[in-house]
Formats: C-alpha cells, sequence, structure tokens
C-alpha cells in the first residue's frame, strides 16, 4: 500500500509537489473517479490510478543504474552519512530500494539501485558468476608473475584461494591503470587480491556487471533508470 502522491510521481513524470496540485485539482481518478486525497493509501496493482485520464503504467520494481562518487556509503539508509539510495531524485525514492552488490566507500562507479530482491541475489549469487569489471590505478608496476597469479586464482592474506580473474593493463607507467574481470564478490576483493601480490589499490572504479556497461555521460553522483535491455544485460552476459 502506498500513498496517492506518491506513487503518482513515483510512477510517472510529476514531481512530488506537482503529483499534490494534480491530485487536488482533480485531475487524478481511481479506478474511473475522481480522487483529490493525495494520502489516500493504495495497492497500485490493485487499482486502475490515471492521470489526465492516461493510466499509470505502474512498475512493480525499478532499476537505477548511479555513477557513485567516493565518500557516498554503499547501504540503503544511514543516519550519518549519504547513501547511495539518497542520491536518487527525491520523487523517485521509494520503500525497499537497495543497492544489488557493495562497492567500498572510496570506490567509485557502477551500482544498481533495485527494489527487486529476486534479480539482485540471481544478479550476485556465486552460482551465475556474473563478471565485474574494475579499473584501477596501481602504486606500482606489476610483473609477469602477478599477472599469473590473477590468471590462476590469486590466493589472500587469509588464505582465501579466489576464482581466476582476468588482468590487463590499460595504462602501462609507475602507477598502472589496470582492468580487472571477477566472477565472485568477496569482501574487498580487489584490493585484497592486488594486496596479495604486495600491490596498493590507490583509485577503484567499477565500470561493467554482466552486459551492463557504466554510461559515461553520467556525471559522478548522476542516475538514471536502466532500459529493458540493460536490465537483460546483467544476467545474459558471462564473458
Ligand atoms: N573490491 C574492492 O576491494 N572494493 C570494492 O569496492 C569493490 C571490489
Amino acid at each position: 500500500m502506498e500513498r496517492l502522491d506518491k506513487l503518482v510521481c513515483s510512477q510517472g513524470t510529476l514531481t512530488r509537489s506537482e503529483a499534490g496540485r494534480a491530485i487536488r485539482c482533480g485531475r487524478v481518478t481511481v479506478d474511473g473517479k475522481v480522487c483529490r486525497q493525495g494520502a489516500l493509501k493504495l495497492d497500485p496493482a490493485a487499482h486502475d490510478i490515471a492521470v489526465d485520464g492516461k493510466t499509470l503504467g505502474y512498475a512493480k520494481f525499478v532499476y537505477w543504474m548511479l555513477n557513485k562518487p567516493a565518500g557516498i556509503l554503499c547501504v540503503s539508509r544511514d543516519p550519518k552519512v549519504p547513501t547511495v539510495v539518497d542520491l536518487l531524485p527525491a520523487e523517485h525514492r521509494r520503500k525497499g530500494l537497495f543497492p544489488a552488490g557493495r562497492l567500498d566507500k572510496d570506490t567509485h562507479g557502477l551500482v544498481l539501485i533495485t527494489d527487486d530482491g529476486d534479480f539482485a541475489h540471481r544478479m550476485l549469487s556465486p552460482r551465475h558468476h556474473i563478471p565485474k569489471t574494475y579499473h584501477a590505478v596501481l602504486d606500482k608496476p606489476l610483473t609477469a608473475e602477478d599477472a599469473e597469479a590473477f590468471q590462476a586464482g590469486p590466493v589472500l592474506a587469509d588464505g582465501t584461494q579466489c576464482q581466476p580473474a582476468k588482468l590487463s593493463v590499460l595504462r602501462e607507467g609507475d602507477n598502472p591503470l589496470v582492468e580487472v574481470v571477477i566472477y565472485e564478490g568477496k569482501y574487498h576483493q580487489i584490493k585484497r587480491m592486488f594486496a596479495a601480490v604486495g600491490c596498493h589499490v590507490e583509485w577503484l572504479k567499477r565500470v561493467k556487471m554482466g552486459g551492463l556497461v557504466l554510461d559515461e555521460s553520467l556525471v559522478e553522483g548522476a542516475c538514471r533508470p536502466l532500459t529493458q535491455e540493460e536490465k537483460d544485460s546483467i544476467l545474459t552476459e558471462n564473458n
């Protein structure tokens, strides 16, 4: 059950205040009858809600791509620190939203925010081996042995054996920029994999999950809904 004013703005293109005005002006109908009570709680799946005669296409779940800046917590709510969910436009925040897969506070890049728990579970389950691609700047050049260790599956400091990861150098130098693809999601995995070969990660960004590529036209902190094609690409690409 959700308030009518919230439903009108979360499913349509109106802001919360525009939705409130539209309701008060009699532009909103519920099951064909004008309803002027913005606070009325309704199950959107059980009612036909229309604005200016146009039925709202009720989306059961939502899927947002966010370009996460550093300094933002990758959780739903925090009493002190801004979270990735706080970065969604206010009129599109709704109950149950969470980031599907965590990034560290200092990591940048692609985060999927959704309220679809089943989808997130499929995406994150180790059984599905959904690849996650990261770009990292390191504190020193890599050796051929380091690259071999990634190919074989690095062993972390605590003895954890990782699955093989793909490593390629995008820019050589004292602080190389590398691309790493992993197929699992252990805690601080990228930083710990590089620590295992004696390297420190100075900057980290996630750029891809499955077939979903971060839209580089999104400035840091900006987000947009996924297209259906993009959503499907997360689970279908297994490179
Ligand atoms: N690996 C890390 O070490 N940090 C992240 O934020 C994501 C993957």
